[in-house]
């Protein structure tokens, strides 16, 4: 690797836009490649982002020599097979959530990133909010004394298109995975796997899922309610609830306005202090890690990749969602 990451992007639509950018604009990290199914496109996206290759094909991007990492940037349905395409072409990688459309799919690329010893994480951005990081840093200190529940909601009115992504089972639409992942995984930093896990929902006329709401329950009394619609915007977010006091989000959870901590003492207010889109700590943690050599970085654990699509798994099941590549 040179002083500089340097990364190609995966698909040239919207999230590899807005990402690119937020990579250009890191110290130590720049776009050297776009690959997408047209070239043009692909061409495009590389002239806005000042990276000197482009390429019409995937393939040719994962053999790019000059590529340190590969930023796959497609819709969940194909993350499984262009994960296993660039990791067989021996590159490092940063897979959009969801991950993949289910757990064996998951699987497979993990088992497949530890055999040939090459990075792998999921680009679930929320994770490595400055803001959420401290609110899970707080609710470990005891500062509002033992966690007792967590609230979760990031939904959003998207015009039921059957083609669009959110929609379109053949790509991995659906609430679930596009904006649920959010919710349950902020649920999940703060509770960890639910010992049951009961499921309500509605169904587009595809047959993606519009609206998922779970109630996570646990051993121990604790619980979580959890929900994402594809239906409507509500200025719910996340609320961590503890015996002395509460941790609160304000605007969406993977990229907060700011939190609220009310302790005995009263509420303190943190602020968003990040500027850009919000994923520049997501580039700074890929770029950690390749330097540092780390293959897996521990704030995005693989493992809790793989864990929370085993439970996505079976939500899906009963909701009665199924892509083409659950039968596989
Ligand atoms: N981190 C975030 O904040 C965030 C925000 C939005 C979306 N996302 C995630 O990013 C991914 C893409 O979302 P997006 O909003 O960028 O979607 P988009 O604008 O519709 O772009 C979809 C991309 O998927 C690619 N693709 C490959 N095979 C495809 C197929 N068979 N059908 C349709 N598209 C195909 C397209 O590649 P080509 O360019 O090669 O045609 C295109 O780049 C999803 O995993 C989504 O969950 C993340």
């Amino acid at each position: 690797m040179t002083d500089s990451v340097r990364w190609g992007i995966l698909g040239a639509g919207g999230i590899a836009a807005t990402v690119g950018a937020e990579i250009v604009a890191s110290d130590g990290n720049q776009v050297v490649a776009v690959g997408a199914r047209d070239l043009d496109r692909a061409t495009a996206l590389a002239d806005r982002l000042g990276a000197a290759r482009s390429y019409g094909s995937y393939a040719e991007l994962a053999a790019d020599p000059d590529v340190d990492v590969v930023y796959i940037a497609t819709t969940h349905g194909q993350h499984h097979e262009q994960a296993l395409l660039c990791l067989g072409a021996g590159k490092p990688i940063l897979v959009e959530k969801a991950f993949t459309l289910n757990a064996r799919e998951a699987r497979e690329v993990i088992a497949e990133a530890r055999r040939r010893q090459l990075f792998c994480m999921e680009a679930m951005w929320m994770r490595l909010n400055p803001l959420i990081r401290t609110a899970q840093d707080v609710a470990r200190s005891g500062r509002i004394g033992d966690v007792v529940s967590v609230r979760s909601d990031l939904s959003a009115r998207f015009e039921f298109d059957p083609k669009h992504r959110l929609f379109d089972l053949g790509v991995g639409g659906g609430a679930l995975l596009d904006i649920g992942v959010y919710s349950a995984t902020f649920a999940w930093l703060f509770l960890g796997r639910p010992d049951t896990v009961q499921v309500t929902g509605a169904l587009a006329p595809t047959g993606a899922d519009a609206t998922v709401a779970l109630q996570w329950g646990y051993a121990d009394g604790r619980f979580a309610q959890i929900a994402s619609t594809t239906l409507g915007a509500n200025p719910l977010s996340g609320l961590i609830a503890g015996t002395k006091g509460w941790i609160s989000v304000q605007g969406p959870m993977a990229r907060p306005a700011s939190i609220t901590i009310h302790d005995p003492d009263g509420d303190e207010v943190l602020p968003d202090p990040l500027t850009g889109a919000g994923y520049r700590p997501e580039v700074a943690e890929v770029a950690r890690c390749l330097r540092s050599g780390e293959l897996e970085s521990p704030l995005v654990p693989l493992d809790e990749t793989l864990a929370i699509l085993e439970v996505f798994d079976d939500v899906r099941a009963r909701l009665g969602v199924r892509y083409p590549a659950d039968q596989e």
